[in-house]
């Protein structure tokens, strides 16, 4: 049936066109629906009531469902259903009048706004590349599905509790459908563990349900390689003789995979669990490296010892006057030893 706007009789004359009534509420459509507008998830109840300000000899809901005959002797009729299942319903309350003698009809359409929350929200990587490689580029799909009006729905994006992105939809499909979107992202070695996830948000305005529906998926926890970089290591160090290159605890390299280290003196490895000697004082290098690449990092080391008299003699023979200082006494150490 070609629904007209508001029931309205036109006397076709010559000239001569009367339109009793115009759309909605104008006088002669005495007819007043309330709420104008109604939001219901589907499956749900709903009840609207529609009032006759007026004399009228009839008034009646049509509807795909629960429509209501017309009745005579009422000033409102109510339309309602213990659970929405129908998409396409078109509620309009229709009232039968007379102008006079003339009778006419004029109707006023119920704006019913029917969704249903997502049947599941989740997030994964394309081609399961959940194990991703510093700087190269993946992407994240979310899928919703079962999700209506897909119009006002917002897929948004987090990285942890930060969002990253966002994407809307322009189909006007009421019934629900499955969507998906996608975020390209290009790891560093800080988001190694990082969660990802996509949140589904129907935003129906202020007739909707407060605080708007929202649907998070479970996380996707993704693990990036990377290669092997050093931090903490000073240029230059100073550790006791008898420790050993362990000790230097601040100086890390860090990759994933967890790289393999490696200590280099004068071009030959220097395992790092051996204790240093005062000959070792010099220049030491920590290599890093696993499958993704190699890092390096080149220290001084001193290595410090206590004083040593090297040599000195048990007796001396010295004439009256002559300096202590004429004495071949030597001390060795690192620091060099002050000698008194
Ligand atoms: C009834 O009809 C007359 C013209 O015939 C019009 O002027 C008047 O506004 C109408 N009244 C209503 C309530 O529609
Ligand atoms: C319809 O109107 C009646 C009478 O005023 C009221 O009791 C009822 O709550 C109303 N229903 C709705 C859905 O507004
Ligand atoms: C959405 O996807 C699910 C699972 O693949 C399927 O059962 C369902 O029919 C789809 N819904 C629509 C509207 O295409
Ligand atoms: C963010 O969303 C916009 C619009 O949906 C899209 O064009 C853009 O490519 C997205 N950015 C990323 C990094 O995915
Ligand atoms: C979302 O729903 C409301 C009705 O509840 C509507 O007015 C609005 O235009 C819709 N679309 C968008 C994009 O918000
Ligand atoms: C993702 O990481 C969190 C915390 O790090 C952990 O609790 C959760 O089990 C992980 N999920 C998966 C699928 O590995
Ligand atoms: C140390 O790293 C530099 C660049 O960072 C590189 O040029 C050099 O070849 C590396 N040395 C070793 C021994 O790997």
């Amino acid at each position: 049936m070609e629904p007209r706007n508001c029931g309205c009789l036109l006397v076709v004359g010559l000239l001569l066109e009367l339109t009793f009534c115009a759309n909605g509420n104008l006088d002669g459509c005495l007819l007043l629906i309330q709420p104008t507008t109604v939001v219901v998830r589907r499956g749900d109840p709903v009840s609207v009531n529609c009032t006759v300000s007026g004399d009228h000899v009839g008034i009646g809901w049509e509807a795909s469902e629960g429509s209501v005959d017309m009745v005579t002797d009422v000033q409102f009729i109510t339309w309602s259903l213990d659970k929405l299942t129908e998409w396409n319903i078109r509620p309009r309350c229709f009232g039968n009048f007379l102008n006079g003698t003339q009778p006419f009809q004029c109707e006023e359409v119920l704006r019913l706004i029917q969704y249903k929350p997502p049947d599941s929200v989740s997030t994964s990587a394309v081609n399961h590349m959940d194990l991703m490689v510093e700087g190269e580029e993946y992407q994240l799909q979310c899928e919703v599905q079962n999700i209506a009006p897909v119009q006002n729905l917002t897929v948004k994006w987090y990285k942890g509790g930060t969002l990253e992105n966002q994407t809307s939809y322009d189909d006007l499909t009421k019934t629900p459908v499955n969507v998906s979107s996608t975020l390209l992202i290009t790891p560093t070695s800080a988001d190694d563990g990082a969660q990802y996830s996509c949140v589904a948000e129907l935003e129906l305005g202020p007739e909707g349900p407060q605080p708007p529906p929202s649907i998070k998926s479970d996380p996707l926890n993704i693990t990036v390689h990377y290669k092997p970089r050093i931090t903490g290591c000073l240029d230059h160090v100073e550790l006791r003789e008898g420790v050993t290159l362990d000790t230097l605890v601040s100086c890390r390299a860090k990759g994933n995979p967890s790289p393999m280290v490696t200590w280099y003196s004068v071009q030959s490895e220097f395992s790092s669990s051996t204790p240093l000697t005062r000959k070792d004082s010099g220049q030491y290098t920590l290599i890093a490296g696993n499958a993704h690449g190699t890092a390096n990092h080149t220290l001084e080391i001193e290595v410090l010892y206590k004083p040593l008299i090297t040599e000195c003699p048990n007796s001396m023979e010295m004439r009256e006057g002559a300096p202590l200082d004429t004495v071949t006494c030597r001390a060795e150490g690192n620091p060099s030893p002050m000698v008194t």
